[in-house]
């Protein structure tokens, strides 16, 4: 123990927990439940390490009131809620999760693919209203996947790792990149093809978002976006909730623009735009992408790590402003 201070914005599993209070006196906020903007600034104030979660703003503002802070952990692989440019003026490292959850949110998106393709969720409210009468030819019918062209929209890890799972069931993969970069994996592995993002909405049966949330992705999917996409074409989302343009893909569900949507993000988490509860062709989950016991266990160590790794002065694991320690050494 060497003194260090370490606050942690919400309970997360006991891992990560347990190792930092190897080194360190750990509080962590007691309620499960976001914590407000006032508890944040103030149990900065007093401390060396944060570690914190996607719904914690890390910006200017926080900066200034910590002024002992050595390192600031994320509990995610999206950082939109970090301003990285701002900790590192101020020198202050800060890192996410990357890797130890890509599986997990990959699955999901398949969950959600499959969820709103067959209209399992749908079909399940049915099953418990107690209206199913049996058996009918022209019941419930949705959309087959097998042989069917895939659009992936960020082909980074979590894009790719989705993408490759498609094997078992025959699809054209298409990609975008921003940077146009060719992805090799998809490449050789599937005989992916890298197009323009016009061409895929043009094309794809499924189009699946798995793009970090930028200036550039904001609004990405916008009534323009969804006018070009097939009638008979489905998006999924575990990425981030402001990729979409929310009012315009409810107007786009109801006016059969598109034939369905499998949501894990929001706009404005926790909250829908009007109009999306009463959507049938949209599948709605509360962002449980990295939600499986493991991966959110493994999360809980590498963010834990990598906050220790800050105390220490060394480079984390997975740093999101890596040059700070190259300009140290
Ligand atoms: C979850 O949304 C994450 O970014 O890990
Ligand atoms: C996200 O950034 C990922 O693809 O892992």
């Amino acid at each position: 123990m060497n003194g260090h201070k370490i606050y942690v914005t919400r309970r997360i599993p006991d891992q990560g927990l347990d190792l930092l209070r190897t080194v360190a006196d750990v509080e962590v906020n007691p309620d499960d439940a976001p914590l407000d903007r006032a508890t944040l600034l103030a149990k900065a104030a007093e401390c060396d390490g944060v570690l914190g979660l996607l719904t914690d703003r890390i910006d200017a503002e926080f900066f200034d009131a910590a002024p002992r802070l050595k390192g600031y952990a994320n509990y995610a692989v999206g950082f939109d809620n970090i301003d990285v440019a701002e900790a590192t003026r101020r020198k202050v490292p800060v890192s996410n999760t990357p890797g130890v959850l890509t599986h997990a949110t990959a699955e999901c998106a398949w969950a959600l693919l499959f969820a709103v393709a067959r209209r399992v969720a749908e079909t399940d409210r049915v099953m418990r209203s107690g209206a199913w009468t049996g058996w009918g030819p022209l019941q419930f019918l949705g959309s087959g996947v097998t042989g069917k062209t895939l659009g992936i929209v960020g082909a980074g890890r979590i894009g790719t790792a989705f993408a490759l799972m498609s094997r078992g069931f025959g699809m054209k993969v298409l990609y975008t990149s921003s940077s146009n970069r060719r992805n090799a994996v998809l490449d050789k592995e599937l005989g992916a093809e890298l197009v323009p993002f016009e061409t895929m909405l043009e094309r794809a049966d499924y189009v699946s978002i798995h793009t970090p949330l930028t200036p550039q992705t904001r609004h990405l999917f916008d009534a323009a976006a969804f006018a070009r996409m097939k009638s008979t074409a489905y998006l999924v989302n575990t990425a981030r909730g402001p990729v979409i343009k929310e009012d315009d893909l409810v107007q786009a569900l109801q006016s059969g623009e598109i034939a369905g949507a499998g949501l894990d993000v929001y706009e404005n988490e926790p909250a829908m735009a009007p109009g999306l509860a009463e959507r049938d062709n949209a599948v709605i989950l509360p962002h449980v992408g990295s939600a499986t016991t493991a991966t959110r266990e493994d999360m809980s160590t590498l963010a834990a790590r990598n906050l220790m790794a800050m105390l220490d002065g060394r480079r984390p694991e997975t740093c999101l402003n890596p040059e700070l320690f190259d300009s140290r050494a």
